[in-house]
């Protein structure tokens, strides 16, 4: 005599997709510091010492970047888009989501 028996497991779906709250203007930083780990080959985030470029810690306190342009946001995500002096341009690398993630990441620090 043979049983079997079936188990049926249907509740298990994986909801995956976390309800997109509004990210888009302000940033999710700590979205962002994940995205910081490409970066963090380059950069540190706890210093302004220079890796392969200069450490990030404060950046938004700054007077000026290396560039001679003020932080703003838009400033740095300029220097995201288009790198330049040894930094990879991030233009199609990284979406618009993620590039504000990563400025509000930089922000805390
Ligand atoms: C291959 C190394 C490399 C990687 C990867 C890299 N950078 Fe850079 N980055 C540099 C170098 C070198 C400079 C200095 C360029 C200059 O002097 O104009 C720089 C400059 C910058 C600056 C301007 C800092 C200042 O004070 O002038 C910012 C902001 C910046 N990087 C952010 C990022 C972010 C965010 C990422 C990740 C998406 C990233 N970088 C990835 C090498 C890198």
């Amino acid at each position: 005599m043979q049983k079997s028996t079936f188990f049926v497991c249907c509740a298990a779906l994986a909801i995956g997709a976390v309800p997109a709250f509004a990210a888009d203007d302000k940033g999710d930083a700590a979205k962002g510091k994940e995205v910081f780990e490409q970066c963090s080959v380059c950069h540190n985030s706890d210093s302004t010492e220079k890796k392969m470029g200069p450490g990030l810690k404060g950046l938004f306190q700054k007077d000026k970047m290396a560039n001679g342009k003020a932080p703003t946001e838009a400033n740095v995500r300029a220097k995201i888009n288009e790198g330049g002096n040894g930094m990879p341009a991030y233009t199609e690398m990284l979406n618009d989501t993620e590039k504000t993630d990563l400025i509000a990441y930089l922000k805390t620090l």
